[in-house]
């Protein structure tokens, strides 16, 4: 498989077989979204895998909770949030490997200022944002499937106390891992008009 093959077969996909992941094939992954660029040659990324029942299921209800207080504070109905939350439980709980991809924030620079902050904060941020699309993209040359799933990045401080990460490991995003089920079938996307894109 060549590079526009790889980056074609990266498709989200939300819908797993119950077939563990090798785990050969996740360390080639993260061994090459560890080659993404990175703000002042920090090396920011850090990656929590959770395989076992119990753990995605402690991750799944934690985040759970957090979001619940969301939806409530938007006042949604109460059947409508229980929906929600038990689909998503469901999916994270169904999915052979859950990847909590994270940014070493120690590794940042310290600025008095928050514009400055923030505009360190983001190089961290777009760094793991380049190192996942490596690893979505290695997994489906390897014929494995994934999906990014934003979560995390709404209630940091739950995953943070869940996975118990180190003072200043931030998690960015989790990314579902797994062979996909033979009846999901990610949406198609029309080969791209690069002149639709260039200003
Ligand atoms: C930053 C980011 C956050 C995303 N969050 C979610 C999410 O929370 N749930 C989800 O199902 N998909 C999520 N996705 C996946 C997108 O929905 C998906 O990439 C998009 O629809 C294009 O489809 P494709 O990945 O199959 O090409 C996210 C993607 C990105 C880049």
């Amino acid at each position: 498989m060549n590079l526009a093959e790889a980056v074609a077969a990266r498709r989200s996909v939300r819908a797993f077989q119950d077939r563990a992941v090798p785990r050969d094939l996740v360390e080639r992954a993260v061994s090459l979204a560890v080659q993404a660029p990175a703000p002042h040659h920090s090396s920011p990324w850090r990656f929590a895998l959770l395989e076992t029942p119990g753990d995605k299921k402690q991750l799944a209800a934690d985040m759970g909770e957090a979001w619940r207080d969301d939806l409530n504070a938007d006042g949604l109905p109460r059947d409508r949030i229980e929906a929600i939350l038990s689909r998503s439980e469901g999916l994270l709980r169904s999915t052979p490997l859950l990847t909590v991809c994270c940014a070493d924030m120690t590794r940042s620079h310290s600025y008095p200022d928050d514009r400055r902050r923030l505009a360190e904060w983001s190089l961290f941020a777009h760094s793991v944002g380049a190192a996942l699309q490596i690893y979505m993209t290695a997994l489906a040359e390897s014929g494995v499937a994934s999906c990014w799933i934003s979560a995390p990045v709404f209630c940091r401080h739950q995953v943070q106390g869940t996975l118990s990460l180190p003072a200043g490991v931030e998690p960015h995003a989790l990314v579902l891992v797994g062979y996909a089920s033979p009846d999901y079938h990610p949406r198609p996307r029309p080969t791209p008009d690069p002149l639709a894109y260039i200003l």
